[in-house]
């Protein structure tokens, strides 16, 4: 076990030290150890809840009431969490990359699927969110001014759904759903990152498109690629490195051999 584990971590970190661009891309397992629970693995949102019945606008259109009930529930959740360990590593790789005196200009982005803000929370600096916020809300009807996402940290949130302050209808979590496309400008930021030296996938079960194809992507452009997950993905077969364990550990190790 802890050669299987050590081995490729230590090619990996030698990677990390001779990298100047570093692209890291996160999903739910980075936040599992803090408490927020991820959508497919044991204890999963998705084995508990159907995606069609929550998660698309359809959903919405016809019971805001439950689909809120829901995503209020989340909001305390995420609320009465803290950044782990993993969120605390890549928030410093964020924050020191271009400052580190005496060594290589270090470029590190991290790109995430979580709409939780536990990267931001921890201080990551120029977070790519690639699925939203829980904490930004937007016009479900569209209204030219409710287009623009504000923030709504209310917790809970007060009786009645939260309306739109520019057209008095339904505002919605500003979160993309099923069925939804990603923001153009982020997926072009993400895609941008995916132009790197070291490829990292994190805690992600890589099985939702766009992001799960940025690794291809950053491994087409000839980036060295890893995930750390705590079990094999469709990704595993493909990335150079493949780490078995959780991210909250394996990454203050990387973190140790490379500072
Ligand atoms: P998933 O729930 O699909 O996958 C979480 C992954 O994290 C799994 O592969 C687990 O094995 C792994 N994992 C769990 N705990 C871990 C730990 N402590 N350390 C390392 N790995 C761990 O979550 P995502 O891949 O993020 O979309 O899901 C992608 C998207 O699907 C989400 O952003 C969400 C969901 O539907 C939207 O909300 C649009």
């Amino acid at each position: 076990m802890i050669l299987r584990v050590q081995q490729p971590l230590t090619e990996l970190a030698a990677r990390l030290r001779a990298a100047t661009r570093i692209t890291v891309m996160t999903g739910a397992g980075v936040s599992a150890a803090s408490g927020v629970p991820t959508f497919r693995g044991a204890g999963g949102l998705w084995r508990t809840y159907r995606a069609e019945d929550l998660a698309t606008p359809e959903a919405f259109a016809r019971d805001p009431a439950l689909v809120w009930e829901w995503y209020a529930w989340r909001r305390e959740k995420v609320a009465s969490c803290s950044p782990n360990a993993a969120h605390v590593v890549l928030a410093r790789w964020s924050a020191s990359a271009k400052a580190s005196a005496g060594q290589v200009p270090r470029d590190v982005r991290v790109v995430t699927q979580n709409v939780d803000d536990l990267h931001i929370r921890a201080g990551t600096r120029d977070l790519i969110r690639l699925h939203g916020s829980l904490w930004e809300l937007k016009c479900f009807n569209g209204c030219s001014a409710g287009a623009t996402t504000w923030r709504d940290e209310r917790v809970p949130l007060p009786d009645g759904l939260p309306r739109c302050p520019y057209c008095g209808g339904y505002a919605r979590p500003a979160v993309v759903w099923f069925g939804e496309s990603l923001h153009g400008g982020d997926v072009n930021r993400a895609v941008e990152a995916t132009a790197c030296d070291v490829f990292l996938t994190v805690g992600t079960s890589a099985v939702v498109y766009p992001a799960a194809g940025f690794v291809h992507h950053a491994r087409s452009l000839g980036a060295f690629t890893a995930e750390i997950n705590l079990e094999p993905t469709p990704a595993s077969s493909l990335v150079d490195v493949s780490i078995l364990g959780a991210a909250e550990d394996v990454l203050p190790q990387l973190d140790r051999v490379i500072s």
